[in-house]
Order: C-alpha cells, then structure tokens, then sequence
C-alpha cells in the first residue's frame, strides 16, 4: 500500500494529502487546484508548468527537458504531470487557469408573450370529504387536474397534510403529466438553462413567471483538469481509476458552484428551480450523465442515446430539490450534440430560406447549413490551437493574452486587461497569422520567409522580428512572445478542417458561396475574431463581410428557449429529426479537401489584409494599444 504524503498549492494555499505515487497534477485534480493541463497529462502539452518551492526539486525527465528552458529548469519550474509527490512538497502554479470572472455569456433578453410555459400552475379549490365524498386525496387532486397522472413518493408523502392546512385550496405545479409540487401558491418559479461546454460552462436562471434571464454566469468546465478536448476526457474515463465518476463530478461541481452564488443572492430559488434544460456536445451531455462515452471515440462512432432525456436533477448531483426536474435535447451523432441543435432553434434554421451558415468554432467545430427546408451538419476536429492549446505561447483569452495585431511598419498589440503580454489567445493568433500573410511573411504553403527572401518595403522593425529558431523561422511579438512555424501549422490544421466541412456540406446541398445569404458565428469566438481575417486565412468562403455576424451564446438561447416555451421545445424536438449530419471522417472527398483547405490563398490574403486593419479581437475586455508595446524588438 502506497503512503499518503501533503502537499501544497500555492497561491490557492490549498493541501492535501494523496498517495506518494500520484503525479502533482493528478494532487491538484483532486484539491480541485485548476492546473492547465491541455493534454490531460501526458507530458505532450508542456503546459501544467509548476514551481517547486522546496529548492531541490526533482532532476527534469527527457520529457520536461523538451518543454523547458534551461533557466527553467535552474528556477525548479517542472511539469505537474511528469512530477511525483513527496511529503511536505509545496509548489507554486505557474499556469492557473481562471475562472471566469465576468457575469457570464449574455443573450438577449427576449420577451415571451403568450407563450404555452413548460412548467404549469393551477389553482384549485378542492371540495373538502365528507361522509357522502370518499374519494382519496389523490383522486380528488387528479379529478380537478386531469392532465395528472403521477407523482413522487415525496409528494404524495406531503399532500394529506398540505390540503388539510391550506383548507384544500392549494396551487399546483405540474410538469408534462407529473405533479411537482404544491404549496400556498405566492412562490416565484424558477428554471435553468445550462450550456455545458468542453471549456466553459455558462447557467442562466430564468424567472418562470416574467420568462426573464434575472441571472447569468460562465466559469469554466472542470473536467479542464482531465485535458482540453473531448477525447482527452474519454480517454480520462478509461485511464484513470474511477475516470468516469471523476468526470461526472467535476462537471456537476463547476454549475454547483455557480448555483451556489444563485442561491445566496435569492434565497427562495433553489427550493422553487422545478426544471433544468441542458446542452452541450455529445460527450459533454454523455459524461454529465455518467455514461460511458467510449463509443462516441470508437468506429463507428455511436452515442448512448440521442433521444431527449428527462431524469431527476439529483441523480446528476446538482444541488437541487428532489422534484426539479433535468431535461437533456436530443443529440444529432456522436460528434453533432444538443448544443448545435439549441443553437440552430436560436437562429431559426428551420424556418425555409436561402442558404445560411452557422459556425461554431472551437477544439471541436460544427457546421450547419440550412437550405429552403433541409438542414445538414457536421462536425470537424480543429484542433486545440484557436482555444490556446498546441501553440508555443498559446492561451486562452484571459488577462495577459494577446488579442489582436496589426503588422504595418511595425508591429501593435492588444492585450486583454493588462499591460504584460503572458501569451496569444485564438483571436490574436488569427489575427497575427492573418497579418503576416498581408504583408508577406508568411508563404502560401504557410512557411514564415526568411529574411532574405521578403517581399520589397518590409520596415527594418519588421525584419529584426524575424529570427531562425530550432525548427523553423520566429516572428516576435514583443521581446518575449513569438510565433513558430508550428504555431501556424496548428491553426492551418484549424482552418483546414473547418473549412473543408463547410465546403462538403455546400456541395451536399448544391449551394456556391455567392449563394450563400449569411454567415452566422456562434460562441464566445465568433464575437471575438475578426470576419476580414477569419476570410483572410480561409476558414470561412469569401463573402463580403457584411453577410458575416456573430450571434453569440446561441445555444445557451435555444436552451432557454426550451425552457421556457413548449412550442420552441416541439420545435427543437422536429429540427433534431431534420438535420442531416454528414460523417466527415467517412466522406470520400474529405481529406483531399482538408489537405486543400490548408493552404492559404494570396488573393483572398490581398483582398481582405492586403492594409492594416483597425486592432480589434477580445475588444471589451482589451485595453488599447500602449505605446511602448509599438516599438518592442526582440532581443537580437
Ligand atoms: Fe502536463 Fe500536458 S504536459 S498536462
């Protein structure tokens, strides 16, 4: 049997004791200290760096010595998941990832009226028994109610004694055929609305009376712990002892804690939340169920289950009373979940119409294309880098990140919510890439070119960015951030495979790009990068710009939608059986398409970044451009 040893988290000052063979990072899954950790632990990220503070700290494996400088190394920086725990240790986290602090995703508040509510009300007056009325209380409430047909044993439990007290004049809230509760009827109800993401989770609790978000919040998903992407998560499940219930809890502790902050600022909700709608990609809903996502990796990628499903929201382990109920949307395949389709009820693609397109571009994208009446979609594998993965100073779009650039004679950034630049999140790395190319330091091939073969007018401030490294030419940012020719593979691999999903599903439905009506961007990235350079690189058809518009956390919407409105939730139900999903990984043109797709294009580099553009990106959480940040030089 293994000892158990303490250890540390610094700055979160959190212990805990484990075995002495856990790894740090597998220490700090458990404290619930959020290390970033990309790759799930396999020492191919680099990116779970930590500071060992007892000043003798363990020789660096061949795998650290790859991810770290030898200044590192001398600092006692390691690898969380290539290092072991010993008694006493304390370490510092160097690369932390943060919870959101922002009030979370916003929707636009809509204003339902007249709308058939999902969870009912009625009040009844009951006729008190007597001698010559026998009827049972349950017959006496279903006579008055006649749509109910069941109840739990909780609630039949309490009802003798909330009739006789109330005078059998009671309120009743019902769900579908099912009694929830009942009680003096002065109560407002609440529901919830989840969008469980890979990376973020956003909770919107509704008013059910008023139909009004009253609060929103976003923190991230932490099943972040167990890797980045969903196939890390899967892979979690099979490798770790009790992966599957680790990653059932981390994802149910992530929306506790933001119902925790629900509930301290309206102390009636949690007892008055009866229904929960949530959303998210098949593995997403799959884990939070607690089902095994293992088909989902394997051919011929097949979920669980796609049909709706309603279950008690306790048996997830959300803090909530036994009678709220928790309603997954169906799920289109094993890569196409719950999380498309809301967002696809938000944007109306069942209403018949010209071609429109709506993206949500992630680690995993989807593409959806409706076209008069018929609907297909798709999934692509992008890979980590537009999230902050696989990229040398790649990081998500937190304070410290580069969010934009502009390359003229020199080069500007934009950094989120401070002056120090940590890192490049996805928008500032489309955006570097994309000026790159508009100035011609980038080929089509997407080599960076050497300083000898530039184009004529490259500035001198622009020439000594460029430096040779061990595998390939850098561009530097500032002193200290620089983009690597692997840099830009990643994010060709991105681009790519989005945009060889987009052009099979436009060949399926027999649509050209002059067809095409709108480009609709979903998620957090589709408010934050820029349509001029998210053409530029060809990731998305060359349309003008103005047919391109982001429409923010339409899923979270079609959750609340769903929530709210009976017709919307029939409708959400009729779309999943419209959609057509197009399995890209079988599609015969597919990989002819990606390897096309991966180049860049110089007529759409010259007509979308042929000039420098106005710095934009993460703009309301981005400070403007500092004056020392235009000037900076590498160190030669
Ligand atoms: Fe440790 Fe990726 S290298 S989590």
């Amino acid at each position: 049997m293994n000892n158990q040893v303490l250890i540390s988290f610094y700055p979160q000052g959190k212990k805990i004791s484990v075995p002495s063979d856990f790894t740090v990072l597998e220490a700090a899954q458990l404290a619930g200290v959020m290390i970033d950790s990309v790759c799930g632990g396999k020492g191919r990220c680099g990116k779970c760096l930590i500071k060992d503070l007892s000043g003798k700290p363990q020789e660096p494996t061949e795998n650290e010595n790859k991810f770290l400088s030898p200044r590192q190394v001398r600092e006692g920086i390691r690898l969380a998941c290539q290092t072991r725990v010993r008694e006493g240790l304390e370490v510092q986290v160097v690369n932390e990832v943060l919870e959101s602090g922002s009030k979370g995703k916003e929707i636009e508040r809509a204003v339902f009226n007249n709308i058939e509510g999902r969870i009912k009300k009625r009040r009844i007056e009951l006729a008190p028994p007597s001698e010559k009325d026998q009827t049972s209380d349950w017959d006496r409430i279903t006579s008055a109610l006649p749509e109910t047909k069941q109840a739990s044993l909780e609630i039949l439990k309490k009802i003798p004694g909330l009739l006789r007290k109330s005078d059998f004049n009671l309120t009743f809230t019902l769900f579908q055929d099912e009694l929830l509760t009942a009680d003096a009827g002065d109560s407002t109800d609440y529901g919830l609305a989840i969008d469980l993401g890979t990376t973020t989770v956003a909770v919107y609790l509704v008013d059910l009376g008023s139909n009004q978000i009253i609060a929103s919040r976003a923190a991230l998903n932490r099943q972040m712990l167990f890797g980045a992407d969903v196939i890390s998560r899967i892979e979690a499940t099979r490798n770790q002892p009790d992966g599957l219930n680790k990653l059932q809890k981390a994802a149910a502790d992530a929306i506790n804690a933001i119902l925790e902050e629900f509930f301290a600022q309206i102390s009636s909700c949690r007892e008055n939340t009866h229904l929960v709608i949530l959303v998210g990609n098949p593995a997403m809903i799959h884990l939070f169920l607690g089902i095994n996502p293992r088909g989902l990796a394997e051919f011929p990628f097949i979920p669980v289950f796609s049909r709706a499903f309603t279950l008690r929201a306790v048996e997830t382990g959300l803090n909530l009373p036994a009678h709220t109920r928790l309603e997954t949307l169906p799920l289109i395949s094993a890569y196409v979940g719950a999380d498309s389709l809301a967002a696809a009820l938000t944007v109306d693609m069942d209403t018949p119409g010209p071609p429109r397109l709506l993206l949500d571009i992630g680690t995993n994208g989807e593409v959806v294309l409706a076209y008069n009446d018929t609907i297909w979609a798709c999934s692509t594998a992008a890979g980590p880098a537009l999230e902050g993965g696989a990229v040398r100073f790649g990081m998500r779009a937190e304070p410290g990140a580069i969010s934009a650039v502009t390359i003229d004679d020199d080069v500007r950034i934009s950094i989120i919510g401070t002056h120090q630049a940590k890192g490049l999140c996805g928008s500032g790395l489309l955006d570097a890439v994309a000026q790159m190319l508009g100035r011609g330091l980038i080929g089509k091939t997407g080599r960076i070119i050497n300083s000898g073969n530039l184009p004529d007018g490259i500035s001198d401030n622009i020439i000594r960015r460029l430096s040779p490294g061990s595998k390939g030419q850098r561009f530097y940012l500032n002193p200290e951030i620089y983009l690597t020719q692997g840099d830009i593979s990643q994010l060709q691999l991105a681009k790519g495979a989005m945009r060889a999903g987009v052009e099979i599903l436009m060949e399926a439905a027999g649509v050209r790009v002059d067809d095409l009506e709108e480009i609709m961007l979903a998620g957090a990235f589709g408010a934050n990068l820029k349509p001029e350079s998210l053409i530029a690189i060809g990731l998305l058809p060359p349309v003008p710009l103005e047919k391109v518009r982001p429409v923010g956390n339409a899923a979270g919407a079609g959750a609340v939608l769903c929530l709210l409105s009976q017709e919307h939730h029939q409708r959400a139900l009729r779309l999943a059986g419209q959609i057509q999903h197009l399995e890209l990984s079988l599609h015969k043109d597919f990989q002819e398409r990606f390897i096309q797709a991966i180049k860049f294009e110089s007529e759409l580099i010259r007509k979308y970044h042929g000039s420098p553009s106005p710095l934009g990106g993460c703009a309301a959480i981005s400070k403007p451009v500092h004056p020392d940040e235009q000037s900076t030089l590498p160190p030669r």
